[in-house]
């Protein structure tokens, strides 16, 4: 194989804490490291479909470690393999565009990609892997769903968000004796529920891995009573699904589904049975903007410093991977697609339930 001179960096899918620190690793390190050149893709598959992207200079990501967002640009939209297409009467379909995205990475001069991603944005690259791309994947996203690694980047800092929130509004809900309900992100899966359930203290957790019942949370509270504590934290998962097994959704203006809603169904269910005055705080986004914490910051560049020396070794087709205290190259196929959920079986549910949390299932 030729050696390889120059690299891309595509981040792909929402945005996320510690972007900006793997795009600085990648470059710095490729510059400096390895001598090489390194192309930023604009806008993930959409930038690459369109012609979009820059050569990456020390000054592009100089001062960038600490900043929230990418500078690439998000766009969780941009499918190679189902892109937009607007047929003749208006009416949006897809197309496969991979070919141009393929040819798109020969005219930028990349010899190997670095993809950025979550489930979606790895699932493509695994398929562009098949198709014959060089390229590396790294896991980002706020949810921590991915398989194959400890932990994604991006799940310490929303965890660190959603930490503080329930810490606030444990202040408030003591004062007044009331009920709060925190709403959290995390798609399918509990892992920010249950992070920050834990290191905030929350009294029942709701998360979708766990099926619960409003007869169990009231057990709760009523419990939690005669012990004298007249206020209870909620944390629930925006994933969770109501007694019913419904999901709590709502479409959007470009007809895409979105989760969210499922704190206010809870509280009203809480509110009747529990005569408790329940208020509800949803954390949406701010879970993802803003600075990437010290360990996001410290696994960031560590995965793109060895994503780069796993270009370097060859080894495409891969994710860098934290299997602590190292990060590995784990193959993609391993990886995705497909969401890791909270083990309901796991340590970290023992922990919870030890001292006192319920997750409304009994
Ligand atoms: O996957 C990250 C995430 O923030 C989820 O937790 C959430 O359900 C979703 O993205 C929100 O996406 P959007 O920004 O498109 O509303």
């Amino acid at each position: 194989m030729a050696a390889i001179r120059r690299i891309g960096v595509l981040t792909g899918g929402g945005d996320c804490p510690g972007l900006n620190a793997v795009i600085r690793a990648v470059t710095k390190s490729a510059i400096y490291e390895h001598g090489l050149e390194v192309v930023g893709i604009n806008e993930g598959f959409g930038g690459l479909i369109m012609g979009s992207w820059k050569l990456l200079t020390d000054a592009d990501v100089s001062g960038i470690l600490p900043l929230g967002g990418t500078i690439l640009g998000a766009n969780n939209r941009d499918n190679p393999f189902m892109f937009p297409k607007k047929g003749a009467g208006g009416e949006v379909g897809t197309e496969d565009k991979s070919k141009e995205a393929i040819a798109n990475l020969e005219r930028a001069g990349v010899e190997a990609l670095i993809v950025v991603g979550g489930d979606g944005t790895l699932t493509i690259s695994r398929r562009l892997h098949e198709l014959g791309v060089p390229l590396v994947g790294i896991p980002k996203t706020i949810d921590n769903d991915i398989h194959g690694t400890d932990v994604s980047f991006g799940y310490d800092s929303a965890l660190q968000t959603a930490t503080e929130a329930v810490d606030k509004l444990h202040t408030t809900a003591a004062s007044h004796h009331r009920g709060m309900v925190l709403e959290v992100m995390g798609r399918n899966c509990g892992w920010i529920a249950l992070g920050a359930g834990i290191a905030g203290g929350g009294d029942i957790i709701l998360i979708p891995e766990i099926p619960f019942t409003f007869d169990n949370i009231l057990k709760r509270i009523e419990l939690r009573r005669e012990r004298g504590k007249r206020f209870s934290i909620i944390v629930v998962a925006e994933g969770a699904r109501l007694p019913d097994g419904l999901k709590v959704s709502r479409e959007t203006g470009t007809g895409e589904m979105v989760l969210g809603g499922i704190g206010e169904a809870v509280a009203k269910g809480i509110d009747k049975l529990a005569d408790m005055e329940t208020r509800v705080t949803v954390l949406g986004h701010l879970q993802r903007g803003g600075s990437p914490s010290p360990f996001d910051r410290i696994l960031a560049t560590g995965f793109g410093t060895e994503a780069v020396e796993m270009v370097l070794a060859g080894r495409f087709g891969m994710m860098a991977a934290l299997k602590a205290p190292h990060i590995e190259p784990v193959p993609l196929q391993d990886c995705v697609p497909g969401q890791r959920r909270v083990p309901t079986d796991g340590e970290l549910l023992d922990y919870a339930r030890s001292v006192g949390t319920s997750f409304g299932d009994r």
